[in-house]
């Protein structure tokens, strides 16, 4: 079984519009809610292959009774804490040139909260996978992500990992299965930015030696690459295509790499479909599925390789 652990999941409220006229009263042409943060992303696009997930994370108030409910409708399982104050709603106005986002605070996450997390964590069967993701909300401390480490240490449990740069650094002693930096998170890793694939290529090994057991790095336009601590490394070029929105395109490499893993596909072919996932969110408003994703790899065009490996 996969679990997804979102610490601020969030009710994202998409406003399409022509413009925006600052201090007067606008109108939206239409407007959509969708359930939103990292790890529940996962979940969705995991539950699009046919994998199951769970779910976890912390929810507040009517909005979040609505996240779970909204999961619920789409048949993914769920399990979450319930702590005080409201989910956060994540506004996103899309005009006709812009696109200005407005994220919520979230509620009030304590210490006492991420115990009782830590704690079901600690229930979670032996050999299942453990996808980390996402921000901490503002309330808890900003090394929290090392307490669920820490519950998970040591058990038959494999981890992966995708957040800021900040937090991958403090986690890479707990050796996650798995860690998926973009090209900035990798690069705020090692305090560098990271101008090509093949700089990121050398960064990502470098995150082996120091313990991590596979590293996917996401590269926007340029695809994705993989290397493993059993020396394999494999790119994936993107496609061509219309970019529409790219929320979420992280979250989906990550969830069909891991559906295709789930299936017995190996790397290569996982990280292949992770890419065409990823590249089928860019190119529409939501997070694509799994018959978008077969079906931009049957038709699409696939750009040059970015990296010789
Ligand atoms: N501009 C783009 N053109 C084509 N494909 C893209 C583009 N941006 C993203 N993708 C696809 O999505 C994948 C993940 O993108 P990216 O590296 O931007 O992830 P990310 O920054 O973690 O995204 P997020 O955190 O918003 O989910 C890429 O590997 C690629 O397959
Ligand atoms: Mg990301």
């Amino acid at each position: 079984m996969i679990y997804t652990v979102t610490m601020n999941p969030a009710l994202d409220y998409r406003i399409y519009t022509e413009s925006i006229y600052h201090g007067l009263i606008n109108r939206s042409e239409r407007e959509e809610i969708h359930v939103g943060g990292k790890g529940i992303n996962v979940a969705v696009v995991l539950k699009s292959f046919g994998i199951p997930a769970t779910a976890m994370g912390f929810i507040g108030g009517l909005t979040g009774e609505m996240l779970r409910r909204a999961l619920e409708q789409e048949r993914i399982e769920s399990d979450f804490l319930r702590v005080r104050g409201l989910t956060r709603i994540n506004v996103k106005i899309r005009e006709k040139e812009a696109e200005t986002d407005i994220n919520g605070a979230g509620p009030e996450v304590n210490l006492k909260d991420l115990k009782r997390l830590t704690e079901k964590l600690m229930q979670i069967p032996d050999g299942s996978v453990v996808v980390l993701s996402g921000s901490i909300p503002a309330t808890l401390p900003k090394d929290s992500y090392e307490c669920l480490f820490d519950a998970l240490c040591g058990r038959d449990v494999r981890i992966v990992a995708d957040m800021a740069g900040a937090q991958l650094k403090q986690i890479v002693k707990y050796r996650p299965w798995l860690i998926k930096p973009n090209r900035e998170e990798l690069g705020e890793i090692f305090g560098e930015e990271v101008k090509d694939p093949l700089q990121a290529l050398t960064l990502a090994e470098k995150l082996l030696t120091q313990g991590t057991a596979n590293v996917i790095v996401s590269l926007g336009e340029d695809g994705a690459i993989f290397v493993s601590e059993s020396g394999e490394r494999v790119a994936a070029p993107s496609y061509f295509g219309n970019v529409k929105d790219t929320v979420g395109a992280g979250d989906a490499l990550l969830a069909a790499f891991l559906a295709g893993k789930e299936s017995g596909a190996n790397n290569s072919q996982a990280l292949a479909l992770g890419v065409a996932a990823g590249c089928a969110t860019a190119f529409r408003s939501g997070l694509a599925t799994a018959a978008e994703t077969r079906l931009l790899m049957e038709n699409g065009i696939r750009r040059a390789p970015a990296i010789d490996l």
